[in-house]
């Protein structure tokens, strides 16, 4: 039985193995549970890096015992990893555990109490994988039944998925409830995006390159784009929809975060504080959008594809927004006068998620040129085809001094020994080593609400979208919003 004296064998090669722990998923029977969390855990098992004490115990309030768990995760391994190996998961089955109960119930809670104390470890991981409106429940029943008391020599940490809140009053509530039962560094909000590894490279290419830093600010960048493009439409969460609408779906997280790891100052170190607060810096200067800096959109029915209206669960007078393309500025001493264009939109034309860095033009020429000198441009593709291009311009061989557009390009694919682990893969195992660094902070949630808060539904201009066809790039009032500046949005397919 594992206890107190178990030390970490760092079996795994770059010596990143996770504590022996318990690791508790609140809603093993739903579908984050069986397409993201079990994968991830069985990815881990797999690359040595679950210590060999660690167990996974599932509580929800479905009846059914260890061996049915243990069958119904096998069938989800087969459905999104593929073929299971026999002997990895006679090694893996046995960590894994089911209780019964409520979200909520205190004797259900109680009931796991008993059964983690069995299990012996001092050391517990708790996962909300449930809908959000249990979060606070749970978080009410562990401090009732003790569960959320860390065990004499041990410790207990709390995941919390997202979404944190649906706007900045709720998201304050949840982080009051939650910091009456845990510590700040006890709690971990999830936003996957941040460890997606083009992601973390953006901090790399800034900070472990001289190159690059001297040249990120006002003076040298032009304007800023962010855009996160989705071919799909919301295919079955129409309800889910509905109450979400694309700024809370994707903005007020994802590319609240993205801007963050853009415009951030390098932090002294990375470790979760430091880069933290000068995340939350970031959130200070971004100033909320007014309506002037907002194109809303909604897509339309176009030939067989259907429109948002048309999708189950949705009204057909429904005004949500299932696109966004928003000017934010940053009022700062590094970016002042740049503006940061941020897009994202369901049904487009093309799955792309991208940052450019548009580059202004030299302040003088000395060349005789035809056509206009065109800036110098940086892309970070997040996805697909991860990897970074440098397009500039280059002296077409011949008399005479004509340019042509040139690019130097990295590609992740293939460059690397290994594919890059999911994202959750990450952050289990960061969460169970007690790093925080790719986690949210409570003032980083609550800063994130503030600035998205003048653009959620009812408060804002989301009465007036404007449509856009299924399968296209997004209304045109999106183009508008950059012409003004003499500015455009990139086209992911264009190399010049
Ligand atoms: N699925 C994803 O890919 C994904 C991605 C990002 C974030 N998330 C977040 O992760 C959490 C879980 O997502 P999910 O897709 O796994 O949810 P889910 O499948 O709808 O629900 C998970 C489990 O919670 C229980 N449950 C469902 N509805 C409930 C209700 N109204 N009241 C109490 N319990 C209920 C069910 O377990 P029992 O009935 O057996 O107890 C269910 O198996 C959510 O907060 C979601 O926003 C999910």
């Amino acid at each position: 039985m594992p206890n107190d004296a178990e030390t970490v064998s760092l079996a795994a090669s770059n010596g990143r193995q996770s504590e022996p722990c318990t690791f508790v998923i609140f809603g093993i029977t739903g579908d984050l549970a069986a397409r993201k969390l079990v994968p991830a855990l069985w990815a881990l098992h797999l690359e040595g890096r679950l210590h060999e004490n660690t167990q996974i115990v599932g509580y929800a309030r479905s009846e059914r015992s260890n061996t049915e768990l243990r069958d119904s995760l096998h069938g989800a391994l087969q459905t999104y990893v593929g073929t299971v190996d026999q002997a990895a998961w006679d090694s893996f089955a046995p960590r894994l555990h089911y209780v019964r109960g409520g979200y909520g119930d205190t004797a259900g809670h109680t009931e796991l109490l008993a059964a983690l104390d069995g299990l012996g470890h001092p050391r517990r991981l708790f996962y909300t994988a449930t809908p959000p409106e249990t979060y606070e429940d749970i978080v009410n029943a562990m401090v009732a039944s003790g569960l959320a008391a860390s065990p004499e020599g041990g410790w207990t940490r709390l995941v919390i998925e997202k979404p944190f809140g649906h706007d900045t009053k709720s998201a304050q509530q949840l982080n009051n409830v939650i910091s009456e039962a845990f510590a700040e560094d006890q709690i971990y909000r999830i936003d996957h995006y941040l460890a997606k590894e083009t992601a973390q490279n953006i901090a790399v290419l800034r900070f472990a390159n001289a190159l690059f830093e001297p040249i990120w600010s006002n003076k040298y960048v032009d304007y800023v784009e962010i855009s996160m493009m989705e071919p799909m439409g919301v295919e079955g969460r129409g309800a889910f929809y509905e109450a979400a609408g694309v700024v809370r779906d994707v903005f007020q997280n994802h590319l609240l975060q993205l801007i963050a790891l853009v415009a951030m100052e390098p932090p002294s170190r990375w470790q979760a504080n430091a880069v933290r607060d000068e995340k939350v810096k970031v959130f200070d200067a971004l100033e909320a959008p007014s309506r002037d800096d907002v194109v809303f959109g909604q897509y339309d029915r176009h030939g067989d594809t259907p429109g948002y209206r048309d999708e189950d669960g949705v009204t057909d007078q429904s005004n949500q927004a299932t696109y966004a393309a928003v000017r934010f500025k940053i009022n700062n001493w590094r970016w002042s006068g740049v503006p940061f264009y941020v897009r994202s939109g369901k049904r487009m034309g093309a799955k792309t998620t991208e940052i450019v860095l548009n580059f202004k033009k030299p302040p003088h020429v000395p060349f005789a040129l035809k056509d206009p000198l065109k800036a110098d441009r940086l892309v970070l593709r997040v996805n697909p085809d991860e990897g970074i291009q440098f397009v500039f311009n280059a002296k077409q061989p011949g008399q005479g001094t004509n340019l042509g557009r040139v690019s130097l390009d990295f590609a992740y694919e293939g460059r690397f020994d290994r594919s890059p682990p999911d994202a959750y893969e990450t952050l289990l195992l960061d969460a169970m080593l007690g790093d925080a660094t790719l986690f949210m902070r409570a003032d980083e949630i609550e800063a994130q609400w503030r600035i998205v808060e003048p653009l959620l539904n009812g408060s804002g201009p989301m009465a007036d979208p404007h449509f856009y066809p299924a399968g296209t790039s997004g209304p045109d009032a999106a183009e508008r919003l950059l012409q003004a500046a003499g500015h455009a949005w990139h086209d992911p397919t264009s190399t010049s």
